[in-house]
C-alpha cells in the first residue's frame, strides 16, 4: 500500500500536503541524503580522523574552516543543519507513517530495508547529541553557559584536538559514538545503494549486485576513517596526548594573533582557568 493511501486525507483536494507534493518530497529527501547531507558527513569524518596525523594538522584544518569567519554559521545552517532537518524530519514521517514492506523484497534488502529506518533513528538521536555535546546547537551566550554545566558545548575551535579529546573520556560517551557512526555510515553505504534505485541508476538484478559490492566496500572504508578519528580524538585527550596537544595548540595560537589572523580574545578558545574561577565566556 503507498503512504499516499494509508493516510488520513485532509484540505479541499482530500490530499495533505506530503500527499500532493510527494513525488517531489521524496525525491528532494532522497537528494539531499547524499547531497549536502552524506558528502559532509565523508568529508566531517575524514577533517576528523587528520588528528591521527598529530594535533597539528587537525588544528590547522579547524582553522581552515574558521576561516569563514562571521559567515561559517550562515554555511552551517544552509549546508548542514537545515538540509540534514529536512532530511530528517521527512525519513521520521516516512518511518512513522509508511508501511514495511517485508513481503515484497528478496530476504538480504528486506534486512537492510528495516536497517535502513533503524539506522536512521539512532543517526537522528545521535546527530542531536552530537551537535549538543560539541557545537551547543545555537550560539547565544545565555545558552552556552546553561548548557556548559550540562555537559554541552565542549568543543572550542581554537584548542580542537584537546577539548575533542577531553570531551570523549567517559566509556559510555565513547560507545555511544562508536554506535551512532556505525550507524550513520551505514545509513550512508546503504542509502547511496537505494538512492541508485530510487533515481534508476541500477535496475537489473545483477548491476544491483555489483552496486551493492560498491557501496559495501565504501561503507566499511568509511567506517575505518570514522572510528579511527573517534579512537584518535579519544588518544588526545587525556594524558600525555592531552599536554602534547595544548602545546601545539597554544603556539599555533600565538602564531596566528602575531600575524593578526585571530582575535586574542577569542571565545574560541578553552577556558585557562579551572572551571568556577574563570570569567564565563
Ligand atoms: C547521518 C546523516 C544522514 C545521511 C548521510 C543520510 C543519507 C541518506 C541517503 C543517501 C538515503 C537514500 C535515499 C534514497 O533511498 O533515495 C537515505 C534514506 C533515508 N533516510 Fe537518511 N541520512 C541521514 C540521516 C537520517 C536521519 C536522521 C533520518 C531520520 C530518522 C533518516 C531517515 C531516512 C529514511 C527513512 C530513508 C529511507 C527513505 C526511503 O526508503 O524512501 N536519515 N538517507
Amino acid at each position: 500500500m503507498s503512504v499516499a493511501s494509508s493516510v488520513d486525507s485532509s484540505g479541499a483536494s482530500g490530499l495533505s500536503f506530503f500527499e500532493r507534493h510527494e513525488f517531489l518530497i521524496r525525491r528532494l529527501h532522497s537528494l539531499s541524503g547524499l547531497i549536502p547531507v552524506g558528502a559532509f558527513m565523508v568529508v566531517h569524518l575524514t577533517v576528523n580522523a587528520s588528528v591521527l596525523n598529530g594535533p597539528e594538522t587537525f588544528q590547522e584544518n579547524v582553522y581552515s574552516i574558521h576561516a569563514l569567519g562571521k559567515i561559517l554559521p550562515l554555511v552551517e545552517w544552509v549546508f548542514i543543519f537545515l538540509p540534514l532537518l529536512f532530511h530528517a524530519a521527512v525519513g521520521v514521517w516516512i518511518i512513522t507513517t509508511g508501511k514495511p514492506n517485508t513481503s515484497h523484497y528478496a530476504y538480504g534488502a528486506n534486512i537492510r530495508y528495516t536497517l535502513q529506518r533503524a539506522t536512521g533513528m539512532i543517526a537522528l538521536v545521535f546527530i542531536l547529541y552530537h551537535v549538543y555535546h560539541q557545537h551547543g546547537w545555537l550560539h547565544m551566550q545565555w545558552w552556552l553557559d546553561l548548557i556548559e554545566q550540562f555537559g554541552g558545548h565542549q568543543f572550542r575551535p581554537y584548542n580542537a584536538p584537546s577539548t575533542a579529546g577531553a570531551s570523549l573520556q567517559n566509556p559510555i560517551i565513547i560507545a555511544f559514538y562508536a554506535l551512532g557512526v556505525t550507524a550513520s555510515v551505514f545509513h550512508l553505504a546503504n542509502g547511496i545503494w537505494t538512492m541508485g534505485i530510487t533515481w534508476g541508476a541500477w535496475t537489473s538484478p545483477k548491476a544491483q549486485r555489483n552496486a551493492l559490492y560498491v557501496c559495501g566496500v565504501f561503507g566499511a572504508a568509511l567506517l575505518v576513517v570514522g572510528l579511527s578519528a573517534l579512537g584518535g580524538m579519544v588518544a588526545v585527550g587525556s594524558g600525555e596526548g592531552f599536554e602534547n596537544a595544548r602545546q601545539v595548540e597554544d603556539k599555533m595560537f600565538e602564531s596566528k594573533v602575531e600575524q593578526g589572523l585571530v582575535d586574542p580574545n577569542s571565545h574560541k578558545k578553552a577556558h585557562e582557568e579551572p572551571p568556577g574561577e574563570g570569567e564565563a565566556e
